[in-house]
């Protein structure tokens, strides 16, 4: 395919797009249209108001005459004003209403797409995507079509008006309006560009003040505030470079517009008026004229302005329909596999997984691994051994590239993908909260759970204390990302909400890594008897944690190199061993 096809290939799926999610309005944009033909044909009757009021009213000397046309103009007036209200309104409507159901529609799709698909395309970037390329498209459907579709009426009627009136006037409009259009959207091009760029720079000074701010201890701690104080201070410099371009640009444009517009207007007047005097046509006539040529000459202009920013629209609505688009790599099988009834059997076998991203290096390799029902396994090893890769490889976030993954014997890529994560309460490594209070966050996985059951749940993860202390209790507000609290409070809420969700598995992935000891212990204690009916995958580095489990998984480099209880690894793992020696001395020195 030749490049050329290929843009006019986005184009027509952009246009394609547009239809698609404009059809379910066809009665919006009937109101739409009728309100656009409607004031297109009034503004152009208006020149034939302003030849009437001049030949009849003015040149009779009739002051009825004129109090008559004045009526009309004022009726006009009206009908102008309203039907502008309209198509103003529905066009607008049909805009924001389209853009509203893209917008919907995109997240719908996103927060069903595999994880993965976020790590290769920056979650950042997406949100970029939805609200820049949205307001483009927003100001192509609700604003610029209706626009090039009113200009382009009032161009191909005020062409028409001109010939019939007066063909030598006509001529000298028509080399008149290219040698004004063309210079004026020539600048108007470079003034925008220029206003592309300075958006960009301001936008950029504003990202730099959020990173700044956003981490303003570590800026403090550093002192790394006079290198931020210039790099800041280069920036909005560079802004006001381009601003002040463009100003000068802009300045420019208005200059040349006054000057052709009105001088081309004056050279009508000039041919016209000699018209007028020998009698050829009515003054009124040539105020109509000149009424018309500056219609189509606008019309001309706004109609290849529309045809730029509709070039960029179809950049921004293809993007989208890339994010429309994209594949869902994890999904439901077509027919899944009836749920089994899930006690916690989980058999790993010969499991090998490489992240997409560095496909050479696996960070499971050949493991194989039986969880019975109802134990508590714990997974050790150094850091980046898989252990946080092998949970989400549990939950399907990742399919693996061999072996298998069997819940009760089933394979879980056979299984519902709704189902098979209802099985797990995941306590991540970094415990995530959501903006809104503290009930909202804990209630995450069962908004239907009593208070009874969430304090119960707050209690066994030794948050409700804490809770409890705070001004609002359970209806405190967590800021973004659950800022306002320490460390270990939201490891203690991420785990009362991981145990209210109340799921036959649970996979705690140091779960209680920035707890005190004597915290951690407590929460061991309750952990303890939550775990009893339960499957429990805990990943610890603490031996307290470790050893309380039934049976112990040593991990390195995505391998599973040894598997017993804790006096037994000590013996016959020497990885295991000098783990343990590791801790031995750091609670020595605690
Ligand atoms: N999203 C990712 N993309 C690419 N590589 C990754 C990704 N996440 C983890 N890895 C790599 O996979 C390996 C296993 O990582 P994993 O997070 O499972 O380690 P871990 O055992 O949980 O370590 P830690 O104890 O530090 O949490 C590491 O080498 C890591 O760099
Ligand atoms: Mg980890």
């Amino acid at each position: 395919m030749t490049d050329q096809s290929q843009k006019q290939n986005t184009r027509w799926q952009a246009v394609k797009m547009a239809a698609h999610f404009i059809a379910p309005y066809q009665r919006q944009v009937m109101y739409s249209l009728l309100a656009l033909l409607f004031t297109a044909a009034i503004t152009l009757s208006i020149g034939q108001g302003i030849r009437l009021l001049i030949d009849q009213g003015f040149a009779t000397q009739s002051k009825d005459l004129l109090s008559q046309y004045v009526f009309i103009f004022l009726l006009l007036v009206i009908a102008l004003a309203a039907g502008t209200f309209t198509r103003y309104y529905w066009v607008t409507w049909l805009g924001e209403r389209v853009i509203a159901d893209i917008r919907s529609k995109v997240f719908n799709h996103l927060i069903h797409l595999h994880p993965g698909f976020f790590e290769e395309n920056r979650s950042l970037e997406i949100q970029s995507r939805l609200t820049a390329d949205m307001t483009l498209l927003q100001t192509v459907i609700g604003s610029s079509v209706s626009f090039a579709l009113r200009n382009f009426i009032m161009m191909t009627g005020g062409i028409i008006w001109l010939f019939i009136t007066n063909a030598k006037l006509t001529a000298l409009v028509m080399i008149c309006v290219p040698l004004v259009v063309v210079p004026i959207l020539i600048y108007g091009r470079r003034v925008r560009q220029l206003s592309r760029q300075s958006q960009d720079k301001v936008a950029a000074v504003g990202a730099y003040v959020g990173e700044v701010l956003g981490q303003i201890k570590t800026v403090q701690a550093y002192n790394h505030q006079s290198i931020d104080q210039r790099k800041f201070h280069d920036q909005v410099e560079e802004a006001f470079a381009v601003a002040q371009q463009r100003t000068q640009q802009r300045a420019l444009l208005v200059t040349i517009v006054i000057v052709l517009v009105l001088g081309a207007v004056g050279l009508m007047l000039w041919v016209g008026g000699i018209d007028v005097i020998e009698g050829r046509i009515s003054g009124g006539e040539l105020a109509a004229f000149v009424f018309y040529s500056v219609i189509v000459g606008s019309a001309v202009a706004s109609i290849s302005e529309v045809i730029g920013e509709l070039q960029r629209a179809a950049g921004a609505a293809e993007r989208t329909m890339e994010l429309l688009h994209a594949p869902n790599l994890i999904q439901s099988p077509k027919q899944p596999t009836p749920f089994p009834s899930v006690k916690g059997n989980i058999q790993i076998e010969q499991l090998c997984f490489a992240y997409a991203s560095r496909p050479d290096a696996p960070a499971i390799d050949h493991l194989t691994l039986n969880v019975r029902a109802g134990e508590t396994l714990a997974l050790v090893g150094p850091s980046g051994a898989g252990k946080s890769t092998l949970f989400d490889l549990l939950l399907r976030f990742f399919d693996l590239q061999s072996g298998s993954i069997k819940l009760e014997g089933i394979d879980i890529r056979q299984l519902d993908l709704f189902a098979l994560r209802r099985c797990f309460a995941l306590v991540s490594q970094n415990p995530a909260l959501f903006y809104g209070t503290i009930n909202d966050n804990l209630r995450y996985a069962r908004p239907e759970a009593s208070d009874a059951e969430v304090e119960a749940a707050a209690r066994a993860a030794f948050a409700h204390e804490f809770i409890s202390a705070l001004p609002k209790g359970y209806q405190t507000n967590l800021g973004d990302l659950g800022l306002g609290l320490s460390g270990g409070q939201k490891q203690r809420l991420a785990i009362a909400r991981g145990l209210l969700a109340d799921a036959p598995i649970l996979l705690l992935d140091e779960a209680t890594s920035a707890l005190d000891a004597q915290s951690e212990f407590w929460v061991q204690q309750a952990l303890k008897e939550l775990m009893v009916n339960r499957t429990t995958l805990v990943i610890a580095h603490r031996l307290a944690t470790v050893q309380s489990a039934q049976r112990i998984a040593v991990l390195d480099h995505g391998q599973l190199t040894a598997l017993g209880t804790h006096a037994e690894l000590l013996i016959s793992s020497p990885l295991y061993a000098q783990l343990a020696a590791l801790q031995f001395q750091s609670l020595a020195i605690d």
